[in-house]
């Protein structure tokens, strides 16, 4: 399967942001990650449902909204009014998880879930063969820029491994400290979405940035 780059609005320019958004698409991105923080479950507030409604009539790719907030099954129907194509929650803010992604597929939208880095793999184990996609953090969410965590790496084969050997069809998404200098482990490890916020809007020119990524993932 071809390998998904998903530029984290995070890292964009707001004041510009439809300008962003269009520069990404042009220079090659997949789909565009959008990171809902609420300032509870997260230590950071970012935008809702208003901010995806305006990505959304500047882009034709799909959206990929994380939310990051607590109590998400209040928020899910918005964002999908809103244009989300992707809709993860972090399991950590859900306690009937099953109905979550359930709300979420109901809405039109794929269902993700989300680990935090020090969430088990375990915590997938009712649901894998119910939802579209894993999202396995790298980083503790709240912020761009941060160090990757290492033994994401050794989570990702992990969760690999389950999924083949399960015959589950989930995508596996990455995000936090995505870079030049780990995409290629990340890749190895068996990602099938790879999220990058300061590594592509910090760049001078995004096409480059994401061409060399490309050719990190070992594209030809
Ligand atoms: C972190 C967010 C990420 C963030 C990644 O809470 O979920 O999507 O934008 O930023 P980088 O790629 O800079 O680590
Ligand atoms: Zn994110």
């Amino acid at each position: 399967m071809q390998k998904i780059i998903a530029p984290s609005l995070l890292s964009a320019d707001f004041a510009r942001l439809a300008e962003e958004v269009r520069a990404v698409e042009q220079a090659g991105a997949d789909w565009i990650h959008a990171d809902v923080m609420d300032g509870h479950f997260v230590p950071n507030i970012t935008f809702g449902p208003l901010v995806v409604e305006a990505v959304r009539r500047v882009t034709s790719l799909p959206i990929d909204v994380h939310l990051m907030i607590e109590n998400p099954d209040r928020y899910i129907a918005d964002f999908a009014k809103a244009g989300a194509n992707y809709i993860s929650v972090q399991v950590e803010t859900c306690p009937h998880l099953n109905r979550s992604i359930q709300l979420i597929q109901d809405s039109g939208a794929a269902a993700g879930v989300v680990l935090n880095p020090s969430t088990p793999l375990t915590a997938l184990h009712w649901v894998l063969e119910l939802v579209d996609y894993v999202l396995i953090m790298s980083v503790n969410p709240g912020f761009g820029g941060q160090r990757f965590i290492g033994n994401s790496l050794q989570k990702i084969a992990e969760l690999r491994r389950m999924i083949d050997e399960n015959g589950h069809s989930a995508l596996i998404e990455v995000d936090g400290g995505v870079n030049e200098h780990t995409i290629a482990d990340v890749g190895r490890a068996g990602t099938d979405v790879f999220v990058a916020g300061s590594a592509i809007f910090g760049a001078e020119n995004y096409a480059h940035a994401i061409h060399r990524f490309r050719k990190l993932l070992g594209a030809p």
